[in-house]
């Protein structure tokens, strides 16, 4: 038992429990005897005080603005490292050497590839299926292509699925958004980069050369670092979820994706965009804003505000410069949803009702914008946050299943339902 204990004092029974503290962060008090001791379960729907797991990979001080990968803050990866790198970093918990990062560069690069009848696969999906219904569906479907990588007991195909996936998503991502518009699948070029081979499976077709330019390819390849893991998410959540039971590695992140598809989680950079359009001018930014903040009105300025962060997104702070760049790049000049954020933003972080709740833009208020931008539309915005996110799902899964402690996540209820009753035959009803 820890040193540190804390006391639960329940109908005048007060129980020590003991109190974990991890490397940084606030300490957990270690309820998992209380229902033996006490009876009586917590409650806390939404988690909202409750950590669910141990984990290493990632901390997020929110009111600080503060994310760390293994360590690393996230605008110094993002600035200074590329996409496989951070993969790297996440999986294995240290930085790559030169050696270590060019052989898993290979590694990636040699599965991107996927069953040629996954092809005939996606014929199955009507052509304005939504890019994350195929995404659910297709990735889930891995499991049934790749038999020899779904042993979660065998750490070299649990290694092995996790390749797959970090290669093969973005592959069958590109596809997705092929098949919406109707044009060939692209093969995956090998001599590409992680991020310029898959803008070029989104945006070469066989008629003509598609050139990459690097200004973009970099860009996106800093907005796949700034999604690749986000810690205990309700998407991440749900991947532990799924694959505590023991679920195969494929259909837990088919999980997690369709978790991620909703609006007040992956689902936000989409609706900000959407939301941008809405307002459409500067003037009538007001009138949204009173909107978002009338408690009878359901709608929320998306983009804002965050579980977690209390403070600026770290991220958003990388985002809107990333954003800047791609529009100089393309010269977009006068780009009306840019003047429409940066004028929200401007008048919601000097207003009392934003002040006063901590709500302030969050990574997918500058991230629609800056995709758009660079030829995605918005169905794609979620997918690309997955291809980005698999390799944070891939890691905490692969850190739970390695967890001797681990067992099937089994939450509690307070029930409200029928007290005990007597069945009565339908025809006394
Ligand atoms: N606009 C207006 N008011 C807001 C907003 C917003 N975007 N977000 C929160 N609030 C208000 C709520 O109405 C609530 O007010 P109250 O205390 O008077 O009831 C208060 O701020 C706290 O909000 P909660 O919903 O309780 O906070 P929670 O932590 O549950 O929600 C969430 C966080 C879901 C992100 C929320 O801020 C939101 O819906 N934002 C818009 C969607 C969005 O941008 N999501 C992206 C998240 S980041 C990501 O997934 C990468």
């Amino acid at each position: 038992m820890s040193a540190k204990t804390g006391t639960i004092s329940l109908g005048g029974n007060a129980v020590d429990m003991p109190v974990k503290s991890g490397t940084i962060g606030p300490d957990v008090i270690d309820i998992g005897k209380l229902y033996a001791q006490t009876g009586a379960f917590t409650y806390d729907p939404g988690f909202t005080s409750t950590a669910s797991c141990e984990s290493a990979i990632t901390y997020i001080d929110g009111d600080e603005g503060v994310l760390l990968h293994r360590g690393f803050p996230i605008d110094q990866l993002a600035e200074q490292g590329d996409f496989l790198e951070t993969c790297y970093l996440l999986l294995y918990g240290e930085l790559p050497t030169a050696a270590q990062k060019a052989d898993f560069d290979y590694r990636v690069t040699r599965h991107t590839m996927v069953h040629e009848q996954m092809a005939r696969f996606f014929q199955g999906f009507r052509r304005d299926a939504h890019p994350m219904a195929v995404m659910v569906a297709a990735v889930g479907a891995l499991a049934a292509f790749y038999h020899d990588s779904t042993d979660i007991s065998d750490e070299k195909q649990r290694m092995i699925a996790s390749m797959r996936m970090i290669a093969k998503v973005p592959t069958l991502a590109a596809m997705a958004y092929k098949y919406t518009i109707g044009q060939p699948f692209v093969y995956p070029k090998n001599s590409l980069d992680y991020t310029s081979n898959f803008l070029n499976m989104c945006f070469a077709v066989p008629c003509e050369d598609y050139k990459i330019n690097p200004v973009l390819s970099r860009a996106l390849d800093r907005i796949f670092i700034l999604h690749a893991d986000h810690e205990q998410n309700a998407s991440t959540s749900t991947v532990r979820l799924a694959g505590s039971s023991g679920a195969n590695p494929f259909a837990c992140i088919a999980a997690g994706i369709a978790c991620l598809w909703g609006p007040a989680h992956g689902g936000a950079n989409e609706a900000a965009l959407k939301m941008l359009s809405e307002i459409g001018h500067v003037d009538r930014i007001p009138e949204f804003v009173k909107k978002a903040k009338d408690k009878n009105d359901p709608f929320r300025l998306m983009g804002f505000g965050h579980r977690v962060y209390k403070n600026y997104d770290p991220r958003a702070k990388i985002m809107q410069k990333t954003c800047h760049e791609v529009l100089a790049e393309l010269g977009v000049k006068d780009e009306p949803l840019l003047e429409v954020a940066i004028e929200l933003e401007r008048i919601a972080l000097s207003d009392e009702y934003f002040i006063e709740k901590k709500l302030y833009p969050n990574v997918d208020f500058y991230s629609g914008i800056t995709l758009k931008a660079m030829g995605f539309p918005t169905s794609m915005f979620t997918v690309l946050f997955a291809v980005a996110r698999t390799v944070g799902w891939i890691a905490q899964w692969k850190e739970m299943i390695e967890d001797p402690t681990q067992k099937i996540g089994r939450p509690r209820q307070l029930y409200t339902g029928a007290a005990p009753r007597d069945y009565v035959p339908v025809g006394k009803r």
